[in-house]
């Protein structure tokens, strides 16, 4: 059996782990895997690599993917670029694909599935934890502890400052991310597209931060924070058409300034929380992942996709509603105000 490999989308430590676990569990049943470059692009130009075990073995602690990702839909050509990706599929010989990406790039894995039935096993993966399909995705837990590593570090220059810092985190329009790091680093305000912005409520809490014995404050904001009945600030769009967000974490701490007339300072993480070698849990998460996906596709069990619940992997049907992307529980959110002074 010939296996074909696909990272699309945002990429995220881990992913060389589960292109590590596939290639070495298909080796072991005496097939072969190829990996597909850039994504969906790979397949419409018909760039391939091939994936030797050997090659692979050390890549489980390295961050990106060994594939190149790139956010290409092609679906939006589909006259052209759809029929190039089933001739470029049936040319290189491959007699299944694993797909590893976030709601789009498994988006058109379950279109070409729906459409085709093309033999595809589909792997959930976002750092913005924000798929039903998972309970945590690989990729996330890295870059929670990024935030960490990062707000450790400000939060010594804001205290040598006195100074209240805005860290601005990804997410997409969900507050996982930013709730998770804001609670792990002990937040004393946190910001999130689940919960409208009160500015109000946020600087009568940091009045009393400042009130209290704390001489500095950190403020966690996700990129998709937003006023009520208000969108957030858009950077651009991207090929899947959803508009990059951000620029919220200056609007925040400009408002902060001029209310509490302390200094404040903005600090962007962007693509650091995508870089970087996988935390152990996502080492593990990652190569668990690989593992489940090799065995649907050598099982045959194609038109499905993994799923997380708990620490248990199972899989479901590949298709739309699989798919359904999740906002952050609230619960969650509750946990970290019990911390807002
Ligand atoms: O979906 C992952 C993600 O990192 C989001 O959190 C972020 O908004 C987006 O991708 C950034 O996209 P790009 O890497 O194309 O700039």
């Amino acid at each position: 059996m010939k296996v074909g490999l696909l990272t699309g989308g945002g990429d995220c430590p881990g992913l060389n782990a589960v292109i590590r676990a596939v290639v070495r569990r298909v080796s072991d049943a005496g097939g072969t895997c190829v990996g597909v470059l850039e994504g969906w692009r790979g397949l419409i130009r018909g760039t391939f690599r091939p994936l030797d075990p050997r090659e692979v073995e050390p890549l489980i602690g390295r961050g990106g993917t060994l594939l190149g990702s790139s956010r290409t839909n092609p679906y939006k050509n589909p006259d052209a670029d759809v029929p190039r990706v089933r001739q470029n599929l049936l040319e290189a010989g491959i007699d299944a694909l694993v797909v590893v990406g976030g709601d789009d790039t498994l988006g058109v894995a379950a279109r070409l599935v729906n459409d085709f039935q093309m033999p595809i096993v589909g792997v959930p993966k976002t750092i913005d934890n924000d798929l039903m399909l998972a309970d945590f995705s690989f990729g996330f837990d890295t870059a929670v502890n990024v935030v960490v590593e990062a707000v450790e570090r400000l939060r010594t220059t804001a205290e040598s400052h006195r100074r209240v810092i805005v860290v601005e985190t990804m997410g997409r329009n969900t507050g996982w991310l930013a709730c998770f790091a804001g609670m792990a680093v002990g937040a004393d305000y946190v910001l999130v597209p689940e919960v409208p912005i009160d500015v109000p409520h946020l600087v009568a809490a940091l009045k009393r931060v400042r009130g209290s014995a704390k001489n500095h404050a950190i403020v966690v904001v996700a990129e998709g924070a937003r006023y009520l009945d208000a969108d957030p600030p858009v950077l651009d769009a991207e090929a899947f058409g959803h508009p990059r967000t951000g620029g919220i974490g200056a609007l925040i701490a400009d408002v902060i300034d001029r209310q509490l007339r302390v200094e404040t300072r903005t600090v962007v993480l962007g693509h650091l929380q995508r870089g970087g070698a996988p935390t152990a849990h996502d080492r593990v998460l990652a190569t668990r992942m690989g593992l489940a996906a090799a065995e649907l596709v050598l099982r045959r069990r194609f038109g499905t996709v993994l799923t997380l619940r708990g620490s248990q992997i199972a899989d479901v049907p590949l298709d739309s509603a699989a798919l359904a992307t999740r906002s952050l529980d609230l619960a969650f959110y509750q946990d970290a105000a019990a911390f807002f002074y």
